[in-house]
């Protein structure tokens, strides 16, 4: 498209002064100015006119929707997810047993949304929450607490190939940019470190324009803790029940973290508090940072890293110091694979050539004792303690193993039937119920996206009705089950930056499917159990009917007591039970968790003292007319 152009603007946006012949700017003229020439753009001329770098912060500005903070629900949810993430990394940075303190406030100020959806009008009124979030973590230094919260992609976790919640730099930035959108206040952080006898607290907001951050204030104040940070925001949020489920299933993720969350969802409320207090005393073991493995890096980033590279002067050092499980002699290996000395620069080496040789040399994993996961004992207390009444919990985990160089570790566990198990399924109809899958990565719940993400894709290709649980083709089991997914890696690969599905990958993909079907089959072992219990409480029902009637007629015959007739019936079934399963061969019996076997009902005894309710016969004469015996 050709268009007529308008007159000659300079590179600073302002047209040019005419000059004098003399060479002097000469008197200004009144004239209007006119184009000096006309000129044609073409589509692209004009394009380019508009063309500059965006930053990161105006990028997410208007790409909120993509990090959780679309909607004030999301965001509601997500911001509270970010901070708490952020206090649970600060905590395991420190080594302490994790203290963390949600307090979520509905003022009376408004955010409203022009919609078009509500019946009363175009408008939809949110309330806007002053949220409090504070930590027992290590704190920020002084010097760095601005440009941690107030430049988007600035942050401790990104270069670091260790396991941790936040990996981008992103999260409180978000909410820090959706808490200023919306209620146009500023975020407070109140932070302090071991060594500092103050804490420091700076109110600020994001300049999205430099991404950089706009102060407000700085002072120092006092903290009620030795260490630890507070962060108040006041945002826009439609507070629902994903907010409690969220933390609940952040504790049940945490088992070793004492979560508190006080929330006034009305203004003049009176608040509602969730304590989730520590299921366990013991710090998970700390995890470990560790160099990138060389079959974890893009051709491209390997190429970066190699022209970047200041500090080695030969290739074999290049490799040596930057990549783990690479010694002297593997370097060599490599680097003659490849085509090279071990002394050439770092400059000449051909990094297809060296990925190729990595992909087919024995290159060892990497370590795998970096990781920290839940552990399976944790997981069951912290199933036990927010699924108190479940019939069964199981668990079962999978040994660390590695997706293109970076370390994994899958754990499962299920809490089966009991009253809060249904609660927190969906109710089909009556009496039926479909399972709910809880994913976490990196000890972190993932709340939307489930249908995008592996770790709930491979519990729904699973084929349960082996396990003796009804399912429909590629659905979820119909039971009252939860079943909890954990993946913790030191980079769990988001399929999106807002972190909230898992992409695909083949070996988390296969690790998570075995360690599936070893939950299915504990799942089987207790189903199998129970059936066996209910047939023999079926049985003795039955006995227990017939007793009644036998002991009358015995009664009759012999003259003796129906009652201790009865009771003698009664203990001689029950002697008959007890043999029968104390001569049970030991592969029959279910495979259950000793922790457990107390939480499986005995029907039996129960079912014994109901029919041991029953009144005793009345007494009756001791002889009988044959009549009377017949009638
Ligand atoms: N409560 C806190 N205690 C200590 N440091 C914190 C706290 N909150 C944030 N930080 C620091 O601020 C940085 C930025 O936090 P932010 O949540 O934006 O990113 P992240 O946690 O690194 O990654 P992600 O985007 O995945 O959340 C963190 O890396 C951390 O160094
Ligand atoms: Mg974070």
């Amino acid at each position: 498209m050709l268009v007529e152009a308008t007159p000659e603007i300079g590179a600073q946006g302002k047209a040019h002064k005419k000059v004098a012949p003399s060479g002097k700017a000469g008197p200004a003229k009144r004239k209007r100015a006119k184009p000096l020439h006309k000129e044609l753009l073409t589509a692209a001329e004009i394009e380019a006119r508009k063309m500059r770098a965006v930053n990161p912060a105006q990028y997410y500005r208007q790409n909120l929707g993509q990090l959780g903070f679309g909607d004030p629900e999301h965001a509601l949810v997500q911001t509270i997810k970010e901070l708490m993430d952020n206090s649970l990394d600060a905590c395991e940075a420190m080594g302490v047993l994790p203290e963390v303190n949600v307090e979520l406030t509905a003022t009376t100020k408004k955010y409203e949304v022009v919609t078009n959806k509500t019946k009363d009008g175009s408008l939809r009124t949110f309330p806007v929450f002053k949220l409090v979030v504070e930590d027992n973590g290590c704190g920020v230094v002084k010097g760095k607490v601005a440009k941690c919260f107030g430049s988007v992609l600035y942050g401790s976790k990104f270069f670091s190939f260790k396991q941790s919640r936040g990996q981008q730099g992103l999260g409180v930035h978000a909410a820090i940019i959706y808490a200023q959108l919306t209620s146009l206040e500023p975020a407070v952080i109140t932070t302090k470190t071991e060594s500092d006898p103050k804490a420091f607290r700076v109110v600020l907001k994001i300049d999205t324009e430099k991404n950089s951050p706009m102060l407000v204030s700085s002072e120092e104040v006092d903290f009620p803790k030795p260490h630890g940070t507070r962060v108040e925001l006041m945002i826009a949020g439609d507070y629902t029940q994903k907010v409690e489920s969220f933390i609940k299933e952040l504790s049940l993720a945490n088992p070793h973290a004492d979560l508190k969350f006080t929330v006034v969802a009305q203004p003049g409320q009176e608040p509602k508090v969730l304590h989730f207090e520590r299921a366990n005393q013991t710090l998970p073991p700390p995890p470990k940072e560790i160099k990138p493995h060389l079959l974890s890096m893009e051709p491209g980033a390997l190429l970066e890293m190699r022209s970047n590279d200041t500090c080695c002067a030969t290739a074999k050092q290049f490799l040596v110091r930057h990549f783990v499980r690479i010694s002297d002699a593997k370097a060599e290996e490599l680097l003659k694979a490849s085509g090279l000395t071990p002394s050439s620069p770092p400059k000449e080496i051909d990094v297809e050539a060296l990925l190729k040789a990595a992909r087919e040399g024995d290159l060892m994993r990497p370590p795998l004792d970096v990781l920290s996961p839940i552990g399976e004992d944790a997981l069951r207390q912290s199933i036990r303690r927010i699924y108190p009444d479940a019939e069964f919990i199981c668990t079962a985990s999978r040994e660390p193993w590695s997706y293109r160089g970076v370390p994994f570790q899958i754990e499962v566990g299920a809490a089966y039937g009991g009253q809060s198990v249904i609660e927190d399924c969906e109710r089909v109809k009556e009496g039926v119920f479909k399972s709910r899958v809880i994913r976490l990565a990196n000890k972190c719940p993932l709340i939307y996206d489930s249908k995008d993400c592996l770790l709930y894709k491979v519990v729904k290709e699973i084929n349960w009705r082996n396990y003796k649980l009804p399912q429909d083709e590629g659905n979820l089991p119909m039971a009252p089950l939860v079943i909890i997914v954990s993946l913790v890696s030191t980079k769990v690969p988001y399929s999106v930056p807002g972190k909230f599905a898992v992409a695909y990958h083949e070996e988390i993909r296969e690790q998570l499917r075995l360690a599936l079907q070893s939950l299915g089959r504990l799942i089987q072992g207790y189903i199998s159990h129970r059936q066996r219990q209910e047939h023999e409480q079926h049985r003795q029902s039955i006995f227990q009917i017939y007793a009644k009637e036998i002991a009358r007629d015995i009664s009759v015959l012999t003259g003796q007591d129906q009652a201790l007739i009865y009771g003698k019936l009664m203990e001689s079934i029950k002697s008959k039970q007890k043999a029968k399963t104390a001569h049970k061969p030991k592969p029959e019996e279910p495979p259950l968790p000793i922790a457990d076997s107390e939480a499986i009902p005995h029907r039996p005894e129960e079912k014994a003292e109901e029919v041991a309710k029953i009144p005793p016969p009345k007494p009756k004469k001791q002889q009988f007319t044959l009549e009377e015996y017949l009638r």
